[in-house]
């Protein structure tokens, strides 16, 4: 028998809940006022006492609970009398509520009862208020979000995500309301105003998945094969924009269910846009959750990158139905076991609903957004303790999702479509209903394919880092050395079993093999079944010969490693470039890699401009995104760097866009590609920003005619950016008009999407007053407070400004957004902008009195960047040649 609990003192201060008494179903009646945004619950939670305890501790936060209305009773037949607790104790900061009874707690089942009320808050998260309009009056509709540790503010309960029950949910509204939970209504009962709404029971599940939306919506439907109901719920008169959702989920649920060879696993499921949201989606078992944008998608009026990002969300949504709602988490520290999954799969799915996309290609940029954030020493390992529910909302990063979903993809590769397929539907149904760890699937995997599995991926998952392979070529002998690579440039001391990949020459002579040490030689001639001489593989041979003998590591890009190559193999590579010899992924990770090692400081600015010079004639989408990516960080290093040699690298950059942008031109072609569609916006926003005069004039054409009449085919919402963009560079605080403009077209649209393109343009304006209006216009009644994050990609003149506006504005900021990610998009948007020690000191001397733990490692990783950006500044500044580099490359391009 567990040891007896002696007093309250005993639960303080601890990560999770006791376990000596566990929840098996709970009955949960909540009656809403949406009027005054409160609501009054009752719940009664049938529980299994495991082990002889006279406390009963749960989770409970911002509720006031009814002392008097709680009552225990066991169900064990000889012991059935109704108990009260003698003593109710909430501890605020642990979020838990004691009950001591005078008595030890029968072992067995029993019941306990609670009352409580609550508020619906303003804070996107527990049980909270959303505002819509209907009929040109503001209303009040009531949402949830309980990932991670919410659920707990809407009724008390064992808020863990291994303490699974049913779920049995009546909801008092008013009448004329659609009241939506997990499951389907099994009964309505009107009185007058007010309806009572009973849900079915629900199979068991995890807390933070129980959802409640109330409101008022239109839906479009279509149903599963085998009779299961899907539906879209949008805004009333806005049910047209949720098809395409609809139709990308039908598809995604057949798709599933035939992978993972599970069924789906509920009666039904329905989809929501919900006004305001601080998530981009919210997977509740059978009612997913979404803020407007990443659901909703209108043919004439969205973009094709929201379409892209519909489709993304709802497969990641729908995938997390089975990987996290059917097998779940055993805690937080394996959270990367649903995100990183869901990620790898959206691409799954959407790459086989629409082939066309070709959406693997965008799949690196998961990979570089993991490998960026875990080159600080302020990264964590996937597999990341968890000491306290406000640690949480943290962990839902690059790490869990981006770096998640490459090991998956890296391990996948290695194994193989099929056996890798086999193995998840396996792991699906064995830990179905269930909870499991990040080992219980390595095990699964391990059986099925009969590889070391769990050895090669602890590697992986256990530490954080990655390694950066050095690659040597000495006649025929290829060494290979790892070490971690970190973007401070110094090296750490993990090491890896890496699966290498490397092709010779050509895509169809490649290999593959486990680094398992630091160094590791491969002998050439004997892989290729050669004999010395006859494959001119030797250092002497000829530039031309050379091309056709390059060697390219990592090839498809999909492992989660830098390559770092000699000068004789780099430069093979750059000829196999001009040759037009590589996939374009694989282009594209050769600029990654460079570019990562310049931010390093291991490679010089003028040789990876050498290395861009490559890409003259670069027509691929994925390549040509992350160019500009790439380009617009270059063009500020060198304005901190080198502030004279400013317009020479914007030119630079003109010369390389502009070959690709003047064949996409500005106006769309008829059966054109996706890809080419995204390009052209991306292409023109960069040409508009580097100054580049053509296409800032014809933005300015373009964009007034827009104005007086919404002719979309003159701004299709895929360019309307870049004009945006061009006409924001020219507004200052004495010519105001365009900016004026802006702001009422933000005023007058209802669609999510239009009014965050022009929030993320306004303060892209070089003037630091437009600025500091653009940023108070944030904080403003107008802006909602799930969107003022994407106004905060502040031109390079308004760094300062924005700093100063931040910090009159923290005890604001903070107030409205608490805690979670949006919190932590502000400061990761306002810190990382600088690149001086003395800024980084400047901002940490700031938070000495202001950190929390709930955004204490997102400010270490942004104060670690700017030291990291300060770095590369400096070395940048040394290099001697820079200027007459950029203009030879420059003149050369055009
Ligand atoms: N489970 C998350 C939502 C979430 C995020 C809850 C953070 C609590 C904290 C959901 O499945 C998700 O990952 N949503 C993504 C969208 C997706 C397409 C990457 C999001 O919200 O960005
Ligand atoms: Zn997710």
């Amino acid at each position: 028998m567990a040891e007896q609990q002696q007093s309250v003192e005993e639960f303080k201060g601890r990560p999770r809940l006791p376990r000596f008494a566990l929840p098996r179903r709970y009955d949960l009646t909540i009656a809403l006022d949406l009027v005054r945004s409160t609501f009054s619950g009752a719940v009664e939670i049938a529980i299994n006492v495991v082990s002889s305890t006279r406390f009963l501790v749960l989770n409970a936060a911002d509720l006031s609970v009814d002392h008097q209305s709680v009552w225990f009773r066991s169900q064990e037949s000889d012991r059935q009398e109704t108990k009260r607790p003698s003593e109710i104790v909430e501890i605020d900061a642990d979020e838990i509520l004691v009950f001591g009874f005078d008595d030890l707690l029968p072992i067995g089942e029993g019941v306990l009862g609670i009352r409580f009320t609550g508020t619906l808050n303003d804070q996107m998260k527990g049980f909270y208020r959303s505002t819509y309009e209907y009929n040109g009056e503001k209303r009040n509709m009531a949402v949830t979000q309980f990932e991670p540790a919410d659920a707990r503010r809407c009724f008390p309960c064992w808020d863990e995500p291994a303490l699974k029950a049913t779920f049995k949910i009546a909801l008092e509204v008013p009448s004329d309301l659609i009241a939506l939970s997990n499951m389907p209504v099994v009964n309505e009962k009107a009185d007058g105003p007010i309806k009572t709404v009973s849900f079915q029971e629900s199979p068991i599940m995890s807390t933070y998945l129980v959802a409640i939306v109330v409101g008022l919506f239109d839906y479009v439907e279509a149903p599963l094969p085998d009779g299961i109901k899907v539906r879209v719920y949008t805004q009333v008169g806005r049910s047209n924009q949720g098809k395409f959702a609809l139709d990308v989920a039908v598809k995604a649920l057949e798709l599933y269910i035939k992978y993972f060879s599970v069924p789906y696993p509920l009666p039904k499921l329905d989809m929501v846009a919900i006004p305001d949201f601080a998530a981009g989606a919210m997977e509740n078992y059978g009612l997913v959750t979404y803020r407007e944008i990443a659901l909703l998608y209108d043919e004439l009026h969205s973009s094709a990158s929201v379409k892209q990002s519909v489709a993304i969300t709802v497969t990641h949504e729908l995938a997390h139905q089975w990987f996290g709602n059917l097998v779940t988490m055993e805690w937080w520290t394996d959270l990367w076991l649903n995100e990183g999954f869901a990620t790898w799969m959206s691409y799954l799915a959407t790459d086989s609903l629409f082939p066309e996309w070709s959406i693997w290609t965008q799949f690196h940029g998961q990979t570089t957004s993991g490998l960026r954030l875990d080159a600080l020493a302020e990264s964590h390992p996937i597999e990341v303790d968890v000491n306290h529910a406000n640690e949480i909302n943290e962990i839902f990063d690059s790490i869990s999702y981006s770096k998640g979903a490459s090991v998956i993809q890296m391990l996948q590769s290695y194994l193989g479509a099929s056996s890798f397929q086999k193995a998840l539907a396996l792991y699906i149904k064995r830990y179905a209903y269930s909870n499991a760890k990040t080992e219980d699937l390595w095990a699964v995997l391990e059986e099925e394919s009969g590889e070391p599995v769990k050895n090669m991926m602890s590697s992986w998952t256990k530490q954080k880092g990655y390694p950066a392979v050095y690659v040597k070529i000495k006649r025929h002998e290829l060494e290979m050395n790892q070490s971690q690579f970190l973007s401070d440039g110094t090296l750490g001391d993990g090491q890896w079993i890496v699966p290498l990949t490397l092709c010779f020459g050509s895509y169809d002579v490649q290999k593959k093999l486990l680094l398992k040490t630091k160094v590791d030689k491969l002998d050439i001639m004997e892989l290729l079944g050669l004999q010395e001489g006859k494959a001119g593989l030797s250092e002497e041979s000829s530039q031309e010969n050379a091309a056709h003998n390059w060697i390219k590591f990592n090839v498809n890009q999909t492992g989660f490693y830098r390559v770092h190559y000699d000068n004789e193999l780099a430069a093979r590579l750059k000829f196999a470039i001009d040759a037009n010899q590589l996939t374009g992924t694989d282009r594209f990770g050769i600029l990654e890699d460079s570019f990562a090692l310049c931010v390093a400081c291991k490679q010089t600015l003028s040789s990876l401009l050498s290395v861009l010079s490559a890409y003259r004639e670069e027509t691929d989408h994925i390549v040509l995104s992350h160019i500009v990516k790439v380009s617009y960080k270059i063009v500020n290093l060198v304005a901190d760097a080198t502030p004279e040699l400013s317009d020479d690298i914007k030119l630079f950059f003109i010369n390389l866009l502009q070959f690709p942008s003047e064949k996409l031109g500005w106006d769309a072609r008829k059966g054109e590609s996706h890809l080419d569609i995204m390009l052209r916006g991306e292409l023109l926003a960069a040409l508009a920003q580097f100054g580049h005069e053509k296409t800032i004039n014809e933005a300015i054409r373009r964009f007034h005619i827009f104005l007086n009449d919404r002719i979309t085919s003159v701004l299709p919402p895929d360019t309307r950016k870049a004009a945006y963009v061009a006409v924001m560079k020219s507004v200052s605080i004495s010519n105001k008009s365009a900016y004026e403009s802006l702001l009422e077209i933000y005023r007058q649209t209802d669609e999510s999407e239009e009014k965050v393109r022009i929030l993320s343009c306004l303060t892209s304006c070089p003037d630091p007053d437009i600025i500091l209006e653009s940023l108070n216009f944030l904080l403003s009644s107008e802006v909602r407070n799930q969107d003022a994050v994407y106004g905060l990609g502040v031109s390079r003149e308004g760094h300062e400004t924005a700093w100063r506006w931040f910090k009159e504005n923290w005890d604001l900021i903070e107030k409205t957004w608490p805690s979670g990610f949006l919190l932590s998009s502000f400061i990761v948007a306002i810190v990382t902008q600088f690149g001086t020690a003395e800024k980084a000191a400047e901002v940490e001397e700031f938070f000495v009195s202001r950190s929390k733990p709930a955004f204490a490692r997102t400010l270490n990783q942004s104060l670690e960047r700017v030291r990291i950006n300060a770095r590369w500044i400096e070395y940048t500044r040394k290099e001697a040649s820079l200027g007459e580099v950029m203009k030879e490359l420059a003149g050369r391009g055009t």
